[in-house]
């Protein structure tokens, strides 16, 4: 490969969790060619890849990932506002944040939902992350992707359809750009995103490496309040735990490892299921 590569690179260093072994190869894409001269070098060398964006809903294993990891870079790393029509463009590999920020900061309204959601425009879309009543496919006006095989596509909204943390695009389509749509904010934005922020530092376990929420919500239902509900709240195994503020977030306490993780999403899944008759589906990737 060529470009910024990274050999046995520890996924560790790559997720929010902190956690993974080494993957084969961490390659950086810089430019729709070199992302294009990567794939096909894993295709001629028989080797599986994956597109990372920030790592922060994914769970790698400890044994780590005997393939390439693919990052995207600079080229898909731009953000922009415009007026006519009210949009943001934002590369895939931007930071949610950041296009959150400058939306707040160009006095668009729309994005506030995504405040404190960590992950990239790519991930975001791939994931269709939000909370319980917005999510960004609900703004998306377009998206750019590259699909091995099928070359560069450009999807209107009405082309993907948006599920509760999923997508239709198809499994190997990689993100490469969308525009967002966005409206004139108005003098409440501010207050709405502290709003938002205090909620989720009052009710979230911030202050550890986390993946977020591990399961989806069955429908009408909370994982937090059925966790509780079957007492596991605040469960340990090694240094993963169950966490004590949010039941639905499992908190890496410092050096925990994948199978911990595991562990702790395998007994609430047969506890719920065994109480509830409710089988919980994981969020986080694998
Ligand atoms: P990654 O974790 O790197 O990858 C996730 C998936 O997206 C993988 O399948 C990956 O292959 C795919 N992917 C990444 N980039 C691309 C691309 N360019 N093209 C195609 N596929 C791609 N999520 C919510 O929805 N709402 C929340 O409120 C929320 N709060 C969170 C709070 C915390 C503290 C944490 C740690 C996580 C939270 N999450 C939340 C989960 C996470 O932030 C989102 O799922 C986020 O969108 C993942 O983006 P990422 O770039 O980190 O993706
Ligand atoms: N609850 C409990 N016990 C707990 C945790 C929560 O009883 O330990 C109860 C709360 O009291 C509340 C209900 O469960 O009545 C819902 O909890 P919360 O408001 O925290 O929301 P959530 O459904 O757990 C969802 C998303 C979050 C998103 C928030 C805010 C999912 C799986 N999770 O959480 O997204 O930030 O809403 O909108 O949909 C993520 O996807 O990674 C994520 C963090």
């Amino acid at each position: 490969f060529s470009g910024f590569v990274l050999e046995n690179e520890p996924m560790s260093r790559h997720t929010t969790y902190r956690i993974g072994g080494p993957a084969r190869a961490y390659v950086r894409a810089d430019s729709l060619r070199s992302l294009v001269d990567v794939i096909d070098a894993c295709r001629i060398r028989g080797l599986g890849w994956f597109v990372a964006g920030r790592g922060s809903n994914l769970l790698v294993s400890d044994e780590g990932f005997d393939g390439v990891v693919i990052s995207l870079g600079a080229e898909f790393s731009s953000c922009a506002v415009y007026d006519d029509p009210d949009i943001v463009v934002a590369g895939a590999a931007c930071p949610l944040s950041g296009v959150v920020r400058k939306a707040f900061e160009a006095g668009r309204s729309g994005m506030e939902f995504a405040v404190g959601t960590p992950g990239s425009i790519g991930g975001a879309l791939r994931m269709n992350a939000g909370t319980r009543n917005e999510s960004i496919g609900m703004r998306v006006k377009s998206v750019v992707s590259y699909r091995p095989g099928a070359g560069l596509k450009r999807y209107g909204a009405s082309d993907i359809s948006w599920g509760y943390r999923s997508c239709s695009l198809p499994s190997d389509e990689i993100v490469l750009e969308c525009e967002l749509l966005t409206k004139p904010g108005d003098a409440m934005i501010k207050a709405r995103m502290e709003g938002a922020m205090a909620r989720r530092r009052k009710t979230q376990p911030l202050t550890f490496a986390s993946c977020g929420s591990v399961f989806k919500n069955p429908e009408g239902e909370s994982v937090g309040r059925l966790i509780e509900g079957v007492g596991l709240k605040g469960r340990r195994c090694g240094d993963a735990q169950i966490s004590d503020l949010h039941a639905n977030f499992i908190v890496n306490l410092g050096h925990a490892h994948a199978s911990d993780v595991v562990s702790l999403m395998l007994d609430v899944q047969n506890a719920v299921r065994v109480e509830y008759g409710i089988d919980l589906e994981p969020e986080v990737r694998f």
